[in-house]
């Protein structure tokens, strides 16, 4: 727990307010000390964990927790365009230091910038800043001086040097527009080639260096970040469609045509096992899957997979690009009942290379257990935020009842439930009684009181009509009466004699 608290006696404490909550969040989890334990070392040795147990226990709370643990990614992936088969992009796995020495290139370029009264008259006045006449500097948007209202050329292809220009530029690459003046200056006993290019209401200068520099990266092939450096190492795939899953390629209604449409590598789109990539793809209710199960075991094995358009209709479906990174550490959760849906192999990859766990459904009612029950319930209330915190009395109420829990669900004689998530919606229950009467704590009457509301739907079932069996019988009969006239809904909808 990582506090004083630690088998402290929790009958010193007033009320739950007093609980110090651990900030790692391994250390939330009440009891699972199996799984806890595997879940750090999965964490820390990249190795793939497998949680079984019934709902509520904790199974996403413990997964959740291992980003805590994890490393922080080191790679980024881009998606690189292909200039002889655009359809084909490359991948490009960067390291954190190759990406800063980019961008340390890329900001190493010399460009100085000027306030447009400092530049040279002549490149002032083409770049729309001057007035050629009386030599007010004035925004590049106004074009008439304001000060001797005579028109400011912006465009002025005559002058006695404007051919010069026109052809140190074209050798440079630039045109010669109004927003790039090309001219040249003496440094030393030389003559260099200086650009003088109008950004926003300023001058930026490019010298020859910076021209060389700028050149190169003009070059380079154009890329895009499909998985970036800075990413959360923890990714959700639940419930997750092929394509979240597995990433995409979007479509473009002119075909990537090389003047209208976007390239097909702008278009790439990663999946969330890309995501993961360095990190954990957490994967609830793993049988749900079904098939895609098994790309995810293809991943895992390759430790890659490609992207390509997984709509047929969709001009994405032509593009594919190979042998994107996805090494992941799979940490995947399923009930009971659905471990025999998990694909064999999987397992096996599971169990070759990391841990199976069977969550626990109770623990012994210890003193030791006990001041972790009262840290549970802190921990819901705060989370909640919504309501006050509880007395010691109400805590022991909580524990009753988790006890009782147990015995009658588990079969678990002297232990205290671990079906938490279910615990925790009483606690939110007494608390909301305790906050509509105004109380500033949730004392054991309002947890009494909770007690009476907040059973299963089935139970009330029971109160009114005897046994479910009762309440079946009845409503069912009722049910068919009405669709004599078929559904009382319909008959609405039909009947506009009254219209
Ligand atoms: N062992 C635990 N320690 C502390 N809190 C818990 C524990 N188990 C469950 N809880 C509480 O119950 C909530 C639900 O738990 P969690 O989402 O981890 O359950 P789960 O096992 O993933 O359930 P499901 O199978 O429905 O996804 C948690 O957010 C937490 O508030
Ligand atoms: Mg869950």
């Amino acid at each position: 727990m990582g506090s004083s608290f630690v088998n402290a006696d929790y009958s010193d404490l007033v009320d739950t307010s007093q609980v110090k909550i651990p900030s790692s969040p391994l250390d939330r989890i009440i009891g699972q000390a199996e799984a806890v334990r595997l879940a750090k070392i999965s964490a820390s040795q990249a190795r793939h964990l497998l949680l079984v147990g019934p709902p509520g226990v904790g199974k996403s709370m413990i997964a959740q927790a291992m980003s805590f643990y994890i490393r922080r990614p080191t790679e980024e992936i881009r998606a690189v365009h292909n200039p002889l088969r655009p359809e084909r992009p490359f991948v490009e796995i960067k390291s954190a230091a190759e990406i800063m020495a980019e961008k340390d290139e890329e900001s190493s370029i010399e460009e100085q910038v000027l306030d447009p009264g400092d530049a040279p008259p002549f490149a002032a006045e083409r770049l729309g800043f001057r007035c050629p006449r009386c030599g007010f500097i004035s925004s590049f948007t106004e074009t008439v001086c304001p000060n001797c209202n005579a028109p400011k050329t912006q465009v002025s292809q005559s002058g006695p040097f404007g051919d010069v220009f026109n052809v140190l530029g074209a050798a440079f690459g630039v045109q010669n527009n109004t927003d790039r003046v090309t001219s040249t200056r003496r440094v030393g006993d030389k003559e260099e080639v200086v650009i003088y290019e109008r950004s926003g209401e300023k001058i930026k200068v490019l010298d020859e260096r910076a021209l060389e520099k700028k050149r190169k990266q003009e070059k380079k092939s154009p890329s895009k970040v499909i998985v970036p450096l800075d990413r959360n190492p923890f990714v959700l795939a639940t419930g997750a469609s092929e394509t979240e899953l597995l990433g995409d390629v979007r479509h473009d209604p002119y075909g990537g045509h090389p003047h209208l449409g976007t390239l097909p590598y702008e278009r790439v789109v990663a999946g969330s096992i890309h995501d993961a990539h360095q990190g954990v793809l957490f994967i609830d209710e793993i049988s749900h899957l079904g098939h895609i199960q098994r790309y995810i075991l293809t991943a895992m094995q390759e430790k890659s997979f490609p992207i390509t358009g997984r709509n047929p209709q969709s001009a994405g479906a032509s593009v594919r690009m190979d042998k994107v990174p996805c090494n992941f550490i799979l940490v995947a959760a399923c009930n009971i009942n659905d471990l025999q849906y998990i694909l064999s192999p999987l397992r096996s990859r599971i169990l070759g290379s990391g841990y199976e766990v069977l969550m626990d459904t109770s623990i012994p009612d210890t003193p030791e257990n006990r001041v972790k029950y009262v840290q549970f319930i802190s921990q819901e209330i705060t989370s909640d935020g919504k309501i006050p915190h509880m007395e010691i009395s109400a805590c022991n109420l909580v524990m009753e009842e988790g006890k009782r829990r147990a015995k009658e669900v588990d079969h678990k004689d002297n232990s205290l439930t671990l079906r938490l998530r279910e615990l925790g919606g009483l606690i939110r229950a007494a608390g909301d009684i305790a906050k509509t009467e105004g109380a500033s704590l949730i004392t054991s009457a309002h947890l009494k009181d909770a007690l009476k509301i907040y059973i299963p739907v089935e139970e009330k079932i029971k109160k009114v009509y005897g046994n479910l069996g009762a309440a079946y019988d009845i409503e069912n009969s009722l049910s068919q009466k009405s669709n004599q006239y078929e559904m009382p809904f319909h008959n609405y909808n039909e009947d506009r004699s009254y219209l």
